[in-house]
């Protein structure tokens, strides 16, 4: 983990709300695993006082660069789309554990996103197809104008996308696709609301599978104790997982969603 001030290479809202923000430094260096998040220092003021996690949409070593989707919704959020190619971000990390990615060669992957959980799954699908795993992406949305991303993921893989207003493909969830479609794969994959990370725990039981979780952050690195959530098999509720450095990258039926 490292802290750097990076220079923004560049900025631009590529769906309503949505941006992509790329950034260069040495910092990438040190990035591996996709799943892993930065913590962002938003300004020099006090004002956002807290980092803001943002995870990694795209790693590219040979030209110290990484990238990051995010949506602009809260005070934070909104102040960084202000900001331009050029200017500097002081940028903590990167942080947390990521998605397990070794797989054999001529297996098959399900990568299901949901809303500002599809950006991690990028990297991830860019690292499992270069070891020759077969993937499916299952893509939701609230609607057309937040769709990002579509024709990177298609040119990685099968790619169906849903709606909760049906003006782009499935109209409903994610899960709405898993039934209408017949996907048989070796390991899932998961970034996206909490009921979207529950019906697919429910849906597919006995599969090898992970999720990343989104919880409200505080230090990011371990030391605060904002971000814990509890076991699943541990009946007394004692048993903790802190989701910053833990994971936010989890084992199906690990912890409590
Ligand atoms: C590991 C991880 C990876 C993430 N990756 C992305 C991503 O790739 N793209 C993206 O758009 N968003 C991502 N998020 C969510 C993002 O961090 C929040 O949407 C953002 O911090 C909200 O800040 P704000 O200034 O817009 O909102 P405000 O409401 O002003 O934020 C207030 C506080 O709440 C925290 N907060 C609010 N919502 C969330 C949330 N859903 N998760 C965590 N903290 C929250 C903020 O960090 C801040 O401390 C990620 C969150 C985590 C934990
Ligand atoms: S955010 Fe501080 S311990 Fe996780």
């Amino acid at each position: 983990m490292q802290q750097e001030k990076m220079k923004i290479s560049s900025h631009r809202e590529i769906a309503s709300q949505i941006f992509e923000l790329s950034l260069e430094g040495e910092l990438v260096n040190e990035m591996k695993q996709p799943g892993q998040f930065v913590h962002l220092r938003i300004s020099e003021s006090i004002e956002p006082l807290l980092r803001r996690p943002i995870s990694i949409a795209e790693i590219e070593h040979r030209h110290k660069r990484f990238t990051m989707i995010y949506r602009a919704d809260g005070k934070g959020t909104r102040m960084l789309s202000h900001k331009k190619a050029g200017e500097t971000i002081d940028v903590l990390g990167p942080l947390g554990n990521g998605f397990p990615i070794e797989r054999k060669k001529g297996e098959k992957a399900l990568l299901v996103g949901g809303g500002i959980g599809v950006p991690p799954l990028y990297e991830l699908s860019k690292q499992l197809v270069k070891q020759g795993v077969e993937v499916f992406h299952v893509l939701g949305h609230e609607t057309a104008s937040k769709v990002f991303y579509m024709d990177e993921f298609s040119s990685l893989g099968k790619t169906y996308v849903a709606t909760v207003d049906g003006s782009l493909g499935t109209k409903g969830f994610v899960t709405d696709v898993l039934d209408q479609e017949d996907l048989s794969f070796d390991c899932l994959y998961s970034c996206g609301p909490m009921p979207m990370l529950k019906a697919l725990e429910n849906k597919y039981p006995a599969i090898e599978g992970y999720i990343s979780l989104e919880k409200r952050m505080g230090c990011g690195i371990g030391a605060c104790f904002a971000c814990v959530c509890h076991l699943a098999d541990d009946p007394s509720g004692t048993k903790y997982r802190k989701v910053c450095s833990d994971g936010p990258v989890f084992k199906i039926g690990e912890v409590m969603i």
